[in-house]
């Protein structure tokens, strides 16, 4: 289905609300009117709650499966706060999908590499479920998540579920671990080395926090997978998403149009300058 017009919010409404974590939700909004608009994993949408603003947030959903926009979002401001206070029934405007997708046709044939800090799985679950459904044109697919401790482990059952199947690996890292905890525990680009990667077969999709997306480039780099096989998810302030307004401007890049997935190769050098 064509999408709506990229201007206007839409009136969708919370038909399924989800506590994943201390201040972090999952909706699941369902539209008032029309079907949900096709998306590609590693896009985003602009979620507007009415008279407090509009922001920002990834897809998390299944783009093949069912009828809502998923989507998960942590409590850092003003609207991301509104947005995880909303209760089932609640309308807001929803503008998207926008933005570039995870390069999921180049990575056919390819060992894939997920490799995600904190909040940063929720754009890359899409793309875990697109690999599923074509599973076989995959090579390895391995899963690489970095948490601050065990309760801040996002999808956590679901990432156990991802563990017990024979054709994902996958691996978590804590900051501070408890009592409880029996699996790694340090930053995640500390996992790269031990994964026994292919750097020639390797392609990487990394989301997280700039400072972890850096490490985990100069990781990968390090075990050899060459930068225009490593893709980042960059977040930047979002006004129009439509490329006309520049608060989103990352050097000569758009993050709303050319982003927010961008190829290592195109932005390792912009990615090094402090506040650019
Ligand atoms: C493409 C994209 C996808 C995103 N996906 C998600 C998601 O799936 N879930 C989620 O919870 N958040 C996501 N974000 C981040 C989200 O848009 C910001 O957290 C949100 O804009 C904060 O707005 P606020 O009014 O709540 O907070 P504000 O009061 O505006 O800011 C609170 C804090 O967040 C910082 N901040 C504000 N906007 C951004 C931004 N765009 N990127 C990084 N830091 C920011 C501010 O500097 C400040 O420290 C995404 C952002 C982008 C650009
Ligand atoms: S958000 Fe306006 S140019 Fe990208």
């Amino acid at each position: 289905m064509a999408a709506p017009d990229p201007f206007l919010p839409q009136p969708w409404r919370v038909e399924r609300r989800r506590r994943e974590l201390i201040g972090a939700v999952t909706l699941e909004l369902a539209p008032l009117a029309g079907e949900r608009p096709d998306f590609l994993p590693g896009q985003f949408n602009m979620l507007y709650v009415f008279g407090v603003g509009e922001v920002a947030i990834s897809l998390s959903g299944d783009a093949e499966r069912g009828t809502a926009f998923v989507h998960t979002v942590r409590n850092v401001g003003a609207v991301s706060g509104a947005l995880t206070r909303l209760e089932v029934g609640a309308s807001i405007g929803v503008r998207g999908p926008f933005g570039s997708g995870w390069p999921l046709a180049e990575a056919e044939g390819a060992d894939v590499l997920l490799v995600a800090g904190g909040l940063g799985l929720a754009p890359l679950r899409p793309a875990v479920y697109a690999l599923l459904a074509r599973r076989e044109r995959y090579g390895r697919v391995v899963i690489m998540v970095g948490s601050r401790s065990p309760e801040d482990i996002l999808y956590r059952r679901e990432l156990e579920h991802w563990r017990r199947r024979s054709d994902l690996e996958v691996l978590l890292t804590v900051d501070h671990a408890d009592a409880d905890w029996r699996g790694h525990v340090g930053v995640v680009p500390a996992l790269i080395p031990h994964a026994g990667l292919d750097p020639v077969e390797t392609l990487a999709l990394v989301c997280g926090p700039e400072v972890m997306m850096r490490f985990t480039a100069n990781a990968l780099l390090a075990a050899g997978i060459r930068p225009e096989r490593i893709h980042l998810s960059m977040e930047r302030n979002m006004k129009c998403a439509v490329a006309q307004c520049g608060h989103c401007q990352f050097g000569p890049f758009f993050v709303c149009r050319e982003g927010p997935v961008l190829r290592y190769d195109r932005i390792a050098g912009i990615l090094a300058v402090p506040e650019i």
